[in-house]
């Protein structure tokens, strides 16, 4: 009886202490980084991952250009630009906004990311009016399984887009991503950030000007990363980075009439995503300019996610069933933003440390690969799965029993299912898989809460 009344109290106790453990989240933030080391493909410059080596030197061969670079998309190799834009901004934006949150020894990583990244996307932006938006068959790519750097296909396609087969998602997602790469760099790499700023406007005009639909001119992207919410919400979300970075009332007005041709007034966004940015027009059209429209749709949005969203049995907000984790701490940044406007603060502070802590450990396992209680060891992800030569790593390495030979070290996976469930399978790529998009905003939300620790103000 006793006994039982001890283990009850102990229950409780345990229960209590759900979410008040204390991440170091600096240390977090390098193994992240870490996790865009790992996905870096091209020459690689440096031996930091010792079991990776350069791939796919010969990308852009087929249309006699160079575009080697940038990072695998996820547990796959293709590079699909529309996200890859996207995850760039993202990490740009932790970096500008919560600037305490990044410790001397983590922000060199992190502006060796975006630096990557952006690099990459200059490459493929080589005139005004033109974007290189994918390299690699999707297909092919998911068929095969094994290491990068013994593909056996040769070189991979390339799809364009340009005047007459335009893109306005991309051209938007470009110029957001450079914008961003500006204010990031501007006092840190002059010339660099005058670079970016150029071909800012440059994509941007290039996106407003000639509208279409990137999925539509490259429908090879389309089963992997269709443009769902349109055009729309991506030129709003570009017009307003290039607001902040030139203070041109011209891309005010831009964004002022997208509100009106494309009904942001009626937008009900669930989730913020590589594809869906109207959350993120919210809370930065509220930063730049404080106007009432901007915040009331930014607090429905946060207050759908906090209040009506579905959620676990242990507390995770459940947007989706593909990669739930990625979709909860997209979320969070958004309410952090809004949090860090002045807006129902210590609500959407308080539901960030939850939500983060539930990724990082506080319901008995870590989500996170390489780190804390329990954490995943068959992720989907093809270069970390694969043993060294002259071992095979094929479709029998994928569906054994073995544990993935190295970790891809920070990242995040998909996550559980809608009841908590998270069955640590290569198999199950829904909930074991990493990606670029997944670790942008876990990411900038590590750095927010850090920076909230350092102020006092993390209860
Ligand atoms: C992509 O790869 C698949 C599978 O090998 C193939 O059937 C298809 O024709 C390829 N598509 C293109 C555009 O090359
Ligand atoms: C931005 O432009 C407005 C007027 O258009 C001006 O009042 C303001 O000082 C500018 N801000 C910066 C940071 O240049």
């Amino acid at each position: 009886m006793a006994s039982l009344l001890v283990l009850l109290l102990l229950g409780a106790l345990t229960h209590a202490c759900l979410g008040q453990i204390d991440y170091d989240y600096t240390s977090l933030i390098g193994l992240s980084n870490t996790f865009y080391k790992i996905q870096r493909q091209g020459r690689l410059p440096d031996n930091d991952v010792p079991w990776r080596g350069d791939t796919f030197l010969d990308d852009g061969q087929d249309i006699g250009v160079d575009l080697s670079g940038g990072h695998f998309d996820a547990g796959d190799f293709v590079k699909f630009m529309f996200p890859y834009a996207g995850f760039t901004t993202i990490i740009n934006w932790g970096i500008i906004d919560f600037p305490t949150g990044y410790e001397a020894s983590v922000l060199s990583g992190a502006l060796e990311t975006v630096r990557t990244s952006l690099n990459f996307l200059l490459k493929t932006h080589p005139q005004a009016n033109t974007i290189h938006a994918q390299m690699g068959n999707g297909t092919l790519d998911h068929s095969w399984w094994g290491r990068p750097e013994d593909w056996p296909y040769g070189p991979r396609p390339t799809y364009t887009i340009t005047e007459s087969r335009p893109g306005s998602e991309l051209g938007s997602e470009y110029a957001a991503a450079f914008a961003s790469g500006y204010l990031v760099f501007k006092e840190r790499d002059p010339a660099f950030a005058a670079t970016m700023l150029q071909h800012a406007r440059q994509a941007y005009n290039f996106a407003y000007t000639y509208r279409g639909k990137y999925s539509d001119s490259v429908p090879e992207a389309a089963d992997f990363y269709n443009s769902w919410s349109g055009y729309g919400d991506d030129l709003g979300y570009g017009a307003l980075w290039m607001y902040r970075a030139t203070n041109d009332s011209q891309y005010r007005t831009f964004a002022d009439i997208l509100w009106n041709e494309f009904g942001y007034a009626g937008s009900n966004a669930q989730q913020f995503s590589w594809d869906d940015k109207y959350a993120g027009i919210f809370v930065l059209g509220l930063r730049l300019t404080g106007e009432e429209k901007y915040r009331a749709k930014a607090i429905q949005f946060c207050d759908n996610t906090v209040n009506t969203a579905l959620r676990t049995p242990k507390g995770l907000v459940f947007l989706g069933e593909w990669g739930p984790l990625r979709y909860a701490s997209n979320a969070v940044y958004i309410c952090l933003q809004l949090a860090d406007l002045g807006v129902n603060a210590a609500t959407y502070r308080a539901f960030a440390r939850q939500q983060i802590g539930y990724i990082l450990g506080d319901t008995g396992r870590s989500f996170v690969v390489g780190f804390g209680i329990n954490p995943p060891r068959f992720s989907h992800h093809r270069p970390s799965s694969c043993p060294p030569r002259p071992q095979v790593c094929d479709w029998n390495l994928y569906n054994g029993n073995q544990p993935n030979y190295y970790d891809v070290t920070g990242a995040i996976v998909g996550g559980p299912d809608a009841n908590d469930v998270y069955e640590d399978s290569r198999q199950l790529w829904q909930h074991t898989e990493v990606g670029l998009d997944y670790n942008a905003a876990y990411q900038s939300n590590l750095a927010a809460l850090h920076s909230l620790r350092k102020a006092g103000l993390l209860h």
